[in-house]
């Protein structure tokens, strides 16, 4: 089968640079799920779950009287998902490879949905949002991290040539149909589909070299500089001058970055 590529790549370093921002966000994300209440026995579906690092913690959760859905439309990420689970012995996750914007999540009746970074990528954040309610129960979940602004990607002291990647970078999103900064729309949007927002709350965080999370923007920055010359949208000079700003970044004990400002929303299906 073809493999369904997206702006970002869904190659083997990307695949590793996922493993790495799941390790890095893990424990916000977990304690977004505890405070949606996602327990024993739940069914939850991981909405656009690409490898499946999130898939695995849900898995953990639910045990094996729940079940979690990894809806993806990567082959190359859905098979590594199912190498990770197979590698776990988990039986309770099942697969499905599909185009969100086409097809329906095929599941009805579901307690909760997750949903991170994708619809920032999606040609219609409306249809994604109709396909996650048609999954859930009444009184049923759905939690979303989502950038609501990509600006607040800034480094201190200032690093220009990082500045003009983050805007590269949103604009290579948008020229692929999505939209960086859709967080915005969410609380709009889910509404328009039958949600409530029940929680609502952003997370940045300042990092500096010497903290782990620090290795966030550099395997990012590192892999997308590579993707946006295949992408043909940089030349070689450009990517060297990023490349140097974040070296230089990196070796000057002063440096603080700001991570782009993502919205969390919890809603509850009405
Ligand atoms: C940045 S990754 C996030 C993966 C995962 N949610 C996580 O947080 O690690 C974005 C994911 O959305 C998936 N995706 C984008 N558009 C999609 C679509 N139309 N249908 C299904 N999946 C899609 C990509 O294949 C990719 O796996």
């Amino acid at each position: 089968m073809t493999e369904r590529d997206y702006v970002l790549g869904t190659h083997d370093e990307e695949i590793a640079r996922l493993g790495l921002q799941h390790r890095v966000w893990r424990p916000t994300v977990l304690e977004c799920w505890k405070r949606a209440g996602i327990a024993r026995g739940n069914k939850v579906v991981d909405v656009g779950a690409g490898p499946g690092f999130a898939t695995l913690d849900l898995a953990d959760i639910v045990g094996p009287t729940g079940e979690v859905l990894a809806a993806e439309r990567s082959e190359r990420f859905l098979e590594t998902a199912k190498k990770a689970c197979a590698g776990r012995g988990l039986s309770n996750v099942r697969f499905r490879s599909m185009d969100l914007m086409n097809e329906s999540l095929g599941v009805t009746g579901f307690d909760a949905a997750w949903c991170r970074w994708v619809a920032c990528f999606v040609s219609s954040p409306q249809t994604l949002m109709q396909k996650i309610a048609d999954a859930l129960r009444p009184g049923g979940l759905a939690m979303f991290h989502e950038y609501s602004n990509y600006s607040t990607f800034q480094f201190t002291p200032r690093r220009p040539a990082l500045e003009r990647f983050a805007l590269e970078v949103m604009a290579s999103w948008r020229t692929a149909g999505g939209e960086p900064n859709i967080g915005l729309d969410l609380p709009a949007l889910l509404p328009a589909v039958g949600f409530r927002l029940r929680q609502v709350r952003h997370h940045v965080f300042a990092v500096t070299p010497r903290d782990e999370f620090w290795q966030w923007p550099a395997s990012f920055v590192g892999i997308n500089v590579d993707r946006l010359r295949e992408l043909g949208r940089v030349s070689a000079d450009w990517a060297g001058q990023v490349r140097r700003d974040f070296q230089e970044a990196e070796a000057d004990e002063r440096t603080v970055f700001t991570t782009p400002l993502v919205l969390e929303v919890i809603a509850e299906r009405q």
